[in-house]
């Protein structure tokens, strides 16, 4: 493939997925300035560089919630996958298996918890959740998950409410997509994945239709989360979704220390500092500048991974030097996926690692685990 970076995946996948797609991933909330500052604010970390230290026989090898992980990079839940690409998330899950690193499944998928068990033979992958009025069906995803040995359930607290993303409202988003006046060129323009569709029956959000309650036609996510994103959620939530649940649990979408300490206090085994990539509150720090406190805070108490902004393996070293056990990609392996499918996602994910051990390297580092604040030159400058 040829790509040598995120940025020439995210160009591919432009050109080869129909724009309310591609823009569904490539979106922020409101002015999208949340979205460019988990960008940007990586960029204002310097590594310290070191030279003449033996840089022989580098691992990337750790472990994230107690699993290895042959870097400790996991593909973030993201709606949609399955409409970058046919079967998007059962290519992602497949490629991500073969590294090595976890691929967590959204709720809001394409494929179903089923479909990607089948994928990848029965092997563990991660799922994510969100609180829906609908405890009966909550039960028949937490169950179904179960069922699947997913190794680890990943609870997203910051979506009870959907931050407006105008690209989504103008491009008449839905899967399967709606052919009207609005959308008709979108599809026309892209032939190839018109047809490449035909080749699946998989076009709608298969974790939700026909198993949910009077869920026939699930084509709008806004008009989904409006009606059934519970409002109310709150810890008591946490506590009996985690008994239910039995296995590891991840928390989601925490940007501040008092959070980070009810979600230490919560017994979760790691939180992910996130902004939800910027499509949520359009004004809140980018969380590679909200990570440092959370690390202070409960570091020694839960394991902190972090999302958002991630697009090169120098963003991984720099949120692993500010304390970050492991982080998680969402646009970047949508892009791949959608650049080339299968192909796409192992470009991506070897782009990262070949970065990221080169990274490592230069900073005079040869094994992943002992990356610190010692690694930057300027550790405390998005300090807020
Ligand atoms: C769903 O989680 C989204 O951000 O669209």
């Amino acid at each position: 493939m040829n790509a040598y970076t995120i940025d020439d995946l995210k160009t591919l996948a432009q050109r080869r997925v129909p724009r309310m797609f591609f823009d569904y991933a490539d979106s922020g909330s409101w002015t999208e300035a949340t979205y460019r500052a988990n960008e940007a604010d990586f960029q204002k970390l310097l590594f310290r560089q070191r030279v003449a230290v033996d840089m022989t026989n580098r691992t990337l090898a750790s472990t994230m919630i107690g699993e290895d992980v042959s870097m400790p990079v996991a593909i973030a839940p993201t709606g949609f996958g399955g409409m970058q690409h046919p079967d998007g998330e059962m290519l992602g899950a497949k490629v991500a298996r073969a590294f090595g690193i976890p691929f967590t499944l959204s709720t809001m998928s394409i494929c179903s918890i089923e479909d990607v068990s089948e994928a990848i033979g029965g092997a563990p992958f991660w799922f994510q959740l969100y609180v829906m009025r609908d405890r009966d069906f909550m039960h028949n995803l937490i169950d179904r998950a179960k069922a699947a040995g997913c190794s680890a359930l990943v609870l997203t607290l910051d979506l009870q409410i959907l931050g407006q993303r105008h690209k989504d409202l103008r491009n008449g988003l839905s899967a399967p997509p709606k052919i009207n006046a609005n959308t008709f060129w979108q599809l026309a323009s892209r032939p190839r994945w018109c047809l490449s569709m035909l080749g699946t029956r998989r076009h709608t959000f298969r974790n939700i239709v026909g198993h949910a309650k009077s869920v026939a036609d699930l084509s709008s996510l806004s008009s989904w989360t409006a009606e059934q994103f519970d409002p109310q959620l709150s810890w008591q939530d946490i506590a009996w979704i985690k008994e239910r649940w039995g296995g590891k649990l991840i928390l989601k979408g925490i940007m501040d220390a008092e959070d980070a300490r009810l979600a230490a206090a919560s017994g979760a085994d790691a939180l992910i500092v996130s902004n939800h990539g910027g499509r949520q509150l359009d004004g809140a720090p980018s969380s590679i500048a909200a990570l440092p406190a959370i690390v202070e805070a409960v570091g020694e108490k839960i394991e902190v991974h972090m999302d958002g902004g991630i697009r090169s393996g120098q963003d991984v070293m720099r949120a692993l030097s500010l304390g970050a056990k492991g982080v998680y990609i969402g646009r970047s392996w949508l892009y791949g996926v959608g650049a080339g499918g299968e192909a796409g996602v192992r470009t991506v994910l070897d782009i990262i690692r070949k970065e990221l051990d080169l990274t490592m390297a230069f900073c005079g580092e040869r094994d992943i685990r002992n990356v610190g604040r010692h690694n930057l030159v300027n550790p405390d400058v998005l300090k807020l």
